[in-house]
């Protein structure tokens, strides 16, 4: 695990060695500190050399000066390494989620890789902090005070045998039974993180069914479960303090004892005495720090996990080797001579072979598709319909691999979608998902997703098309106007038009439209409707709609149920002799189509 954080620290690492030298200058400077107090007390105060004590006092303060110079610099060498560390680890994070499929997302959850992001790197962070403050410093002070206590009385250091191990003993059963409720504390702020973010996320609907109370209640119950095991947690951590001061105080009264007996009998200097119980309270206090640090980094232990955890997650829909496939076969126009050559998008023709598909990472195990067989030619204009659940947004998503099959092949320009570089397929798929978004922004810049360098008339035509402009040019500050988080300050029509327009301002080969106008009134809708017809002729569109207004027109229409084709044709042809379609038409008009 160690070795895998290592690769984190970045240019960080030669602090992280550096530390530890300032360190050993640090204790050595602080340690001679009672050894050199003895001298004062046993040597210059009875010869009354005033000489000699301000001499060992100039030494003294020279030293603290040191120490706290060689202090401060690793003070602040921990706290750069430590911001650094967790600054690297959350880009690493970031980026590894960037590289995700949907499945890969749907398998951790959103709240709980906010809270790996944030909660449990900064847990890291703080751990790698006091451990560049505390973890060398404390062993190499427990040993070192420890050779100074028995250089200056060995007798007297036998009491450290009994002290150091019952201390020990104490903590150990302390930490232990600490450590299994940091645990649950861990998960106790996940539960807590996904409350407030399903709320956020869905403040709108709360209000409008005035779950307020419910939601507070639900927030509460989270909350005080998180406080009650935290404030159990620490009751018993604070428990480690009057103990380790009974042990201390005990120790101490002992050695007054048993070394004053031997001041008494000129064993030892009284100066002798006074720094073994410095040492002692050093070798004492280090112990309880050595335990604190082991107990923090086995806490950190379960966020490191959670971590890796998101940090080995191979992608599971990435580029493979890229595919070399004669130029000829996804374009019957070229030289069947050319050579082969990645492939690329070059006309929009689709073909479903025999697709099985079904959610592995969150699905009932069963198939959402089953045995989808299609081609579709460039430049057709398709429209899937069928009830809700009946598998046409997963249809769709496979095309751009969003998903990948989970049996047959899903073929765009008779090139498998798996043998494109990702890049390559998606640039070419213009897609309008179901729940779409827009992202804090300009208008102008959130259609520039489509195209970075596309020009003002291009953004307008699209806009155009998607029958957006004008209602963009309504706004005072009409393309500059900025956008919510979210798109919150646009209607829901307008937003869904203004997505249209995105995907339309990346000249896609391909036009997906997944329910992309339920929000738009009809007559707008044949608009738009109108202005593919006629400027988007070689792009092949596949829209699923709801209502068979917006599908009457199209090509083709596929009639999804249950995951199965169970019907293709016309409008026309579909009414003639399709249960299933005239069905849809008899639910939504009454049965009085013709
Ligand atoms: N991410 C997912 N994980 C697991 N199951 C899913 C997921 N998305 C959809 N499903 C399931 O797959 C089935 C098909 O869903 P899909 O979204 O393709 O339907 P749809 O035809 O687009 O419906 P609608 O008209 O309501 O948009 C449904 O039974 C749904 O429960
Ligand atoms: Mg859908």
């Amino acid at each position: 695990m160690i070795k895998k954080l290592w690769g984190y620290l970045g240019k960080y690492k030669r602090m992280l060695i550096l530390s530890p030298l300032c360190v050993a200058v640090d204790v050595t400077c602080e340690l001679s500190m009672p050894f050199l107090m003895g001298k004062i007390v046993d040597t210059g105060i009875p010869s009354l050399n005033l000489q000699y004590i301000t001499h060992i006092g100039i030494l003294m303060i020279s030293l603290s000066l040191v120490a706290m110079a060689f202090g401060s610099l690793n003070h602040r060498l921990a706290a750069v390494t430590s911001q650094g560390f967790g600054a690297n680890l959350r880009q690493a994070l970031f980026d590894k989620v960037q590289s995700f499929s949907f499945s890969n997302i749907d398998t951790f959850s959103t709240a709980s890789l906010v809270t790996r992001l944030t909660n449990d790197v900064t847990q890291l962070q703080n751990t790698l902090l006091m451990s560049m403050r505390m973890l060398t410093r404390a062993p190499l002070m427990l040993i070192c005070a420890l050779i100074f206590a028995i250089a200056i009385n060995a007798k007297l250091a036998v009491i450290l045998v009994i002290a150091i191990p019952v201390l020990v003993a104490g903590i150990a059963l302390i930490t232990r039974q600490a450590e299994q409720l940091f645990q649950t504390v861990q998960a106790k702020i996940d539960a807590v993180n996904g409350t407030v973010e399903e709320n956020l996320i869905g403040i709108r609907v709360v209000k409008a069914f005035t779950r307020e109370r419910h939601e507070k209640t639900k927030f509460k119950k989270s909350n005080d479960d998180l406080t009650k095991i935290a404030i159990k947690a620490g009751n018993l951590i604070v428990t480690i303090m009057p103990m380790m001061m009974l042990v201390l105080n005990t120790a101490t009264i002992i050695v007054i004892w048993r070394g004053g007996h031997m001041v008494g009998n000129h064993q030892m200097g009284t100066g002798q005495l006074i720094g073994f119980i410095s040492y002692m309270m050093q070798i004492l206090t280090s112990v309880l720090m050595v335990s604190m640090i082991l107990m923090m980094i086995a806490r950190a232990q379960a966020s490191a996990d959670r971590i890796m955890e998101v940090l080995d997650t191979i992608p599971d829909i990435a580029d493979k080797t890229p595919v070399l496939v004669p130029q000829a076969a996804y374009d019957p126009l070229v030289n069947a001579e050319l050579p082969a050559q990645e492939p690329t998008v070059h006309r929009g023709a689709i073909e479903f072979r025999h697709v099985d598909f079904k959610y592995t990472a969150t699905g009932k195990g069963e198939n959402v598709l089953s045995d989808i067989s299609l081609a579709i030619r460039p430049g057709e204009f398709i429209a899937i319909v069928g009830g809700t659940g009946s598998g046409k947004s997963t249809m769709v998503s496979l095309i751009p691999r969003l998903y990948d099959v989970t049996g047959g092949q899903v073929l765009v320009d008779a090139v498998d979608v798996r043998d494109y570089k990702l890049a390559t397929l998606r640039s070419a798929i213009g897609v309008v998902l179901q729940n779409n978004v827009l992202f804090s922004g300009t208008i102008r810049q959130n259609l520039m997703w489509g195209n970075a360098a596309a020009t003002q008339e291009e953004i307008e035509e699209a806009a155009k098309n998607a029958q957006a402009h004008d209602f963009i040019i309504s706004f005072p500050d009409g393309y500059d106007t900025e956008i919510g988080q979210g798109g919150v300050n646009v209607s829901g029509g307008q937003k869904q038009r203004l997505c249209i327009a995105r995907a339309l301002l990346k000249k896609p080969r391909i036009l997906i439209m997944d329910d992309s106008t339920s929000a738009v009134d009809t007559a707008t809708e044949a608009k738009i409707r109108v202005s593919f017809r006629e400027n988007l002729n070689d792009t092949t569109i596949l829209i699923i709609a709801q209502r068979i207004s917006s599908v009457q027109e199209t090509d083709r229409i596929i009639v999804l149920d249950d995951g199965r084709i169970v019907g293709i044709g016309t409008h026309a042809e579909l009414l003639a002799n399709n249960p299933a379609y005239q069905a849809i038409c008899a639910s939504q008009m009454g049965g009085a189509v013709n």
